[in-house]
């Protein structure tokens, strides 16, 4: 089984000093593409939908395809709701199988996206679903044509040190994403992340921190600010700007090509070479390849068994269960008042 919830994945990426991928799924054959490029490169991937593309998806509909096509490999696959912005979207997200699920209130004062945030958290985490909140505000988001304007980072918009501290202890988040000059899709002149506000933050909070709005960060910087608490990256924009220019180079050398399939294939293995870079510089890759020196099954170099080290339980939730689970949980409250 496959299927894992954040919190799990992210404590080992801490553990072991990694950042999993979170690529955003935005059509059915990015899901394949995404598997395979985890699979040949054994690292454990994080799938996301995020809330400003469920105009490209039906969330009832890619939760149940999204499960089925991780459970069919041995690979610790989470599947994520990325930018959830209302409780409804995020029990629609739990409904539908998500293991995961982001609820970003950044757009609400503290005290309320710290009420939202919480009342999410209780909801999600009765059913086993772990939560991702953000605090500051990234900002950025931006769909279809107008992905195609640059943004730069509001630093009077970064994460503020005691404020983060504040949300994860009163929310009890699972992880936070935080705003130190990253921004979603193309930025404006080069990224310049705050690795002091960085560390500060992750010293003093202690969970998996989320880095959005990866593309356009440099191997480098990517590699510091794992170094110093992200265990989690969302990238999206860098792949789907890739898969676009392999097409447009494919029709520029075949004027005459009418086939769909063969330009949908350019497009996907654009976006497989994309992910496999970014899960070795993640250092994501052989996660879930046995260690050589602790194998004591055989001395194959070719070996590549599971990390014993690292085989999760299943956290898919039956939807009988959670309408149970979720009932009880609303009954004990009511008890208390
Ligand atoms: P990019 O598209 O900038 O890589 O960011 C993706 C993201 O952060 C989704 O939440």
């Amino acid at each position: 089984m496959a299927l894992i919830n954040l919190k799990d994945l992210l404590l080992h990426a801490k553990e072991n000093k990694y950042a999993v991928g979170s690529f955003n799924v935005t059509n059915l054959d990015l899901i394949d593409t995404f598997i395979d490029a985890s699979v040949e490169e054994n690292s454990p991937i994080i799938m996301q939908v995020a809330e400003v593309h469920f105009k490209y998806l039906k969330l009832e509909e890619i939760g149940p395809t999204l499960t089925n096509a991780a459970n069919k490999v041995n690979i610790p696959i989470c599947i994520h709701l990325d930018h959830g912005q209302s409780l409804k979207s995020v029990l629609r997200a739990i409904r539908a199988g998500f293991t995961s699920v982001m609820y970003d209130g950044s757009k609400y004062p503290l005290e309320e996206n710290i009420a939202r945030t919480k009342e999410v958290v209780k909801i999600a985490h009765s059913v086993g679903v772990s939560v991702e909140g953000e605090i500051g505000a990234v900002g950025g988001e931006a769909v279809g044509e107008e992905a195609a304007t640059a943004h730069a980072a509001q630093k009077d918009l970064f994460t503020k040190i005691d404020e983060a501290v504040r949300f994860q202890q009163e929310t009890g988040v699972d992880a936070m994403a935080i705003a130190i000059g990253n921004v979603h899709g193309l930025y404006k002149g080069e990224p310049e992340l705050d690795f002091d506000r960085l560390k500060s933050i992750s010293d003093a909070a202690g969970i998996p921190l989320v880095l959005h709005g990866g593309s356009g960060i440099s191997d480098n910087d990517f590699k510091k600010a794992i170094s110093l608490g992200i265990c989690k990256i969302n990238f999206y924009t860098g792949i789907t700007q890739n898969a676009v220019n392999n097409v447009r180079q494919y029709l520029e050398a075949n004027p005459g090509a009418i086939s769909y399939p063969d330009m949908a294939k350019k497009a996907m293995d654009a976006a497989k070479e994309t992910v496999k870079e970014v899960m070795r510089v993640f250092g994501s890759s052989k996660m879930c390849v046995a260690d050589k020196s602790l194998c004591i099954s055989c001395d194959e170099e070719s070996c590549e068994a599971l990390d014993p080290r690292f085989q999760p339980e299943a956290k898919t939730v039956l939807y009988s269960e959670l309408v149970e689970k979720i009932s009880k949980e609303v009954l004990s409250q009511l008890g208390k008042k």
